[in-house]
């Protein structure tokens, strides 16, 4: 239709994302608006918490969030990309080249958690609850970005998603942890409202990141095996 074509052609796109796909959504936007330059897009980066906040006040046209609440049935989800928590050290610490390390251990050592409303700081201390044991928190960051920081910065240990650690894999000042229950393995949905047509512009955006996903995966599985060779690599 005449229109469709109008509105792929002139359309805008708002989409809302967790912190962890801030590395994958630009990169999915990207590839979109080279194929449909004329869209102007919105992204907003934020936390689980906002995220729902932002999903109730209808702010955006799409989302992509964690795991969405079973008795949600107001709102389409579907499922997208893996989104493996793992835990992170600076390299040179001296856990990085053991193997198999029980949850308990990491109880003497510091613990840096993201901020309340954090779907990862909620999975990690759920984690930790459920296997009786209790972290040491020493400090509170809301930034993964600046997590990554202050473990290169000696503050501790914490728990990100791959997604965000694809530029660091290559080797580097951070090294991922093989310890008990992790990577705890969670998804992404793709979400809107069911009563809210979505935009012709929207359905053309989540079936290009449905077929873009395939990529997202193999960049992760990229990621993963970096880091398993570095670890190899000094052992
Ligand atoms: P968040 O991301 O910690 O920014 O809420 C949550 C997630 O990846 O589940």
């Amino acid at each position: 239709k005449l229109s469709d074509l109008k509105q792929l052609r002139r359309g805008r796109l708002r989409l809302g994302v967790l912190t962890t796909a801030a590395s994958v959504a630009p990169e999915i936007l990207g590839a979109f608006c080279l194929r449909y330059p004329g869209i102007d897009v919105s992204l907003q980066v934020t936390n689980r918490e906002h995220i729902a906040e932002r999903l109730r006040a209808h702010d955006d046209d799409l989302y992509v969030t964690g795991q969405p609440r079973e008795d949600d049935d107001e709102i389409e989800t579907t499922p997208f990309a893996p989104n493996p928590l793992v835990m992170v050290a600076r390299a040179d610490h001296p856990l990085v080249q053991e193997r198999d390390i029980p949850l308990a251990r990491l109880a003497g050592e510091n613990l840096i958690l993201r901020e309340p409303g954090s779907g990862i700081r909620d999975a990690v201390l759920k984690h930790f609850t459920a296997l009786g044991v209790q972290p040491q928190v020493r400090m509170e960051l809301g930034s993964n970005e600046a997590i990554k920081h202050a473990i290169v910065g000696g503050l501790g240990i914490s728990a990100l998603s791959l997604h965000s650690l694809t530029l660091e894999s290559a080797g580097g000042q951070l090294a991922l942890l093989d310890v008990e229950g992790f990577p705890i393995m969670r998804r992404w949905h793709l979400v809107y409202w069911r009563g809210r047509e979505l935009s012709l512009v929207a359905r053309t955006f989540l079936d290009f990141a449905m077929e873009y996903e395939p990529e997202v995966r193999a960049r992760l599985a990229e990621a993963q095996a970096a880091f398993d060779r570095t670890r190899l690599k000094h052992s």
